[in-house]
């Protein structure tokens, strides 16, 4: 049932969706503040098996696949004494990450669902990051407040994604970055890359990930079933396995048919 409203949210008024996919995230994170849980996208692993592990402490090693997709995804700028911002923060792992490993002199996340901010504030206690409740497609930042935006995997739940792409160009500093990954079915990927060759920005980078996509949720598929099998409801079983993406479910299909894109690019103001 949960996974027929997924499919079909994308078929709904733009606000109707935007609404359902809050209660989404408000749901998971006030009914299962699980500790262990601190990210939600479906992970990066390079293709290459020469190339050089990315180095992580041993209290990381669990999130791999979740924190190579925040890695790679800022890979597209020196993020080292800048102001960071992550619209769409989720329950707080990439921008914990990118706040301990990357070094940038403050790092804000920012999601929709207050649930999750606070569940972010209460998990990651590191110095310079904070997590504040805030719209993607109304931020509460004074124009050329920020150095890099950052945005992974949340973009498909906005209404209008143009709003959001004017509002990162408002908040950025000229020759900031915006640093931005997410989903699409194969004709919508064609029309984000229009809308943003028309954000006013200019696209440094574009790279199709969804191999990289599929690998990881392949590698991480055992993890996460027992994860979901351990906090879950039966009833929810099946709800959970299609939104992780698990082997079989129609996500994982969709990418693995490329019908779904995962793409990243780089832009700069
Ligand atoms: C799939 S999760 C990804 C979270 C995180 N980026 C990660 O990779 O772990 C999508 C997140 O986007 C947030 N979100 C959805 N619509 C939003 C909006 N309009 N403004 C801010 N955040 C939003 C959701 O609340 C959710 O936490």
């Amino acid at each position: 049932m949960l996974t027929k409203l997924f499919l079909a949210l994308n078929q709904l008024s733009p606000n109707i969706k935007r609404e359902l996919w809050r209660q989404w995230y408000q749901f998971l994170a006030g009914r299962y503040p699980i500790q262990e849980w601190t990210f939600m996208n479906y992970g990066y692993a390079p293709l290459d098996s020469q190339a050089a592990r990315l180095a992580l402490s041993p209290q990381d090693e669990a999130d791999r696949y979740f924190i190579q997709l925040y890695h790679h995804v800022a890979s597209g700028a020196d993020l080292a004494g800048l102001d960071v911002v992550e619209v769409g923060s989720g329950r707080g792992g990439g921008a914990s990450y990118v706040a301990r490993y990357l070094k940038p002199k403050t790092m804000l996340g920012i999601d929709f669902s207050e649930q999750a901010v606070r569940f972010s504030n209460r998990q990651h206690r590191v110095a310079g990051l904070s997590f504040s409740q805030g719209d993607a497609e109304n931020l509460s930042l004074d124009d050329a407040h920020v150095d890099v935006v950052i945005n992974v995997e949340s973009s498909h739940c906005y209404a209008s994604i143009e709003t959001f792409f004017r509002e990162v160009q408002r908040v950025l500093r000229p020759g900031g970055y915006f640093l931005y990954a997410d989903f699409r079915g194969k004709e919508d990927a064609t029309l984000l890359h229009h809308q943003l060759h028309h954000s006013g920005m200019t696209l440094l980078q574009e790279q199709d990930v969804t191999a990289n996509v599929v690998r990881s949720l392949e590698l991480d598929n055992e993890r996460k079933q027992a994860l979901i099998q351990r906090y879950f409801p039966k009833w929810l079983l099946r709800s959970f396995q299609d939104f992780a993406a698990v082997k079989g479910s129609k996500i994982y299909e969709g990418f693995r048919s490329r019908q779904m894109l995962y793409k990243y690019y780089v832009l700069q103001k």
